[in-house]
């Protein structure tokens, strides 16, 4: 038998497997999502999300604990207020729920890294991500809007924003309002390609913010599209965006792997709550293995180039990356 290569000789144990391994992972790049809502002292399980809940902020220090001991020192901030308007005037009112839930975190976690969600969606009486005219979302209008509650996160304590609205201009808007104000050291993670998708599904459900009439194909991307995410990201690049975000995650690996190649910022992806709740519903049903599954979909996401991950299995995964399961 003439065979000089013999590719199963890099697989012979684990030892040699884990050396061999193109894609490697840490906790470090982890971000796990919370979702803030007012009151006091109640931790409510989402109904689409099992195992995932809103908090009030008084009761932040569980989560917050629970993730400082697995390892995940990365947050992103979505809050759920109790009032909402046309304006979607919560979202950069000093007293608004993400604002609150820093000043927590950033007194009693100092070193709990907070990103915020910059997006009207969950504050408007519409749903919609910007203030309307007519029955579409005007743009321009929702610029300055954006840009203050940017800044209202970032006196509030956020370490970096992400603006998530998808409106054209708001990475500059923001960037241009950061540094007029001396944030000039704050760093904007840009959702930047963000498609119109049905993955989001569970989280409108967990953030009371599916749209009122219509939906967000007007501004979000079409899925039939990739060379346009290169577009996006070129502009978001041009404003001042110091991360790329691609969202959904799973079924947008060659977005991700496109978009890497083409930039030289680090990238990030948001594996979303229709991605966590369709891993749990099989789970549940006995159809798939949850952990097996979890380490071989954040695998996948890593090896599509990401450099960073938002998910809501952040503990899980640095559970298995420190048990050397993955990574
Ligand atoms: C707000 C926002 C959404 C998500 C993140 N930021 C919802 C949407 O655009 O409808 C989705 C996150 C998830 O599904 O986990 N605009």
């Amino acid at each position: 038998m003439d065979m000089t290569q013999r590719p199963r000789r890099l697989r012979n144990g684990a030892a040699l497997r884990g050396m061999a391994r193109e894609t490697r992972m840490s906790p470090a790049s982890l971000i796990y999502p919370v979702f803030i809502r007012e009151g006091e002292n109640t931790v409510e399980e989402i109904g689409a999300m099992p195992g995932q809940y809103r908090y009030t902020v008084d009761r932040l220090p569980t989560i917050i604990e629970s993730l400082l001991k697995s390892g995940v020192d990365k947050v992103m901030l979505f809050g759920i207020p109790d009032k909402k308007d046309e304006m979607g005037s919560g979202a950069y009112s000093d007293d608004g729920i993400v604002q609150k839930a820093l000043s927590k975190i950033k007194k009693e976690f100092p070193f709990m890294y907070c990103i915020t969600d910059v997006c009207l969606c969950e504050y408007t009486s519409h749903g919609h991500c910007g203030v309307l005219c007519g029955h579409s979302v005007d743009n321009d209008r929702t610029l300055p809007l954006l840009a203050r509650t940017a800044l209202s996160h970032v006196q509030a304590g956020a370490d970096m924003v992400a603006p998530s609205d998808m409106m054209d201009g708001r990475v500059g808007a923001i960037r241009e309002m950061l540094d007029k104000n001396d944030h000039i050291d704050v760093p904007i993670m840009s959702y930047s390609v963000k498609y119109s998708s049905a993955f989001y599904g569970p989280f409108r459900e967990a953030a009371g913010s599916a749209p009122a009439f219509g939906d967000r194909r007007g501004y979000q991307m079409d899925y039939h599209n990739k060379r346009e995410a290169l577009k996006e990201a070129a502009l978001d690049l041009d404003e001042g965006a110091d991360i790329l975000m691609v969202k959904p995650a799973l079924s947008y690996l060659d977005v991700i792997q496109t978009v890497k190649s083409s930039v030289n910022v680090p990238v990030a992806a948001y594996s979303v709550s229709g991605e966590y709740s369709m891993i749990k519903a099989a789970a549940r049903m006995g159809y798939i293995d949850e952990a097996s599954i979890v380490c071989e979909t954040a695998a996948s996401i890593f090896r599509a180039g990401t450099d960073m991950l938002i998910t809501y299995y952040a503990a899980e995964i640095a559970g298995f990356i420190k048990e050397g399961r993955i990574g």
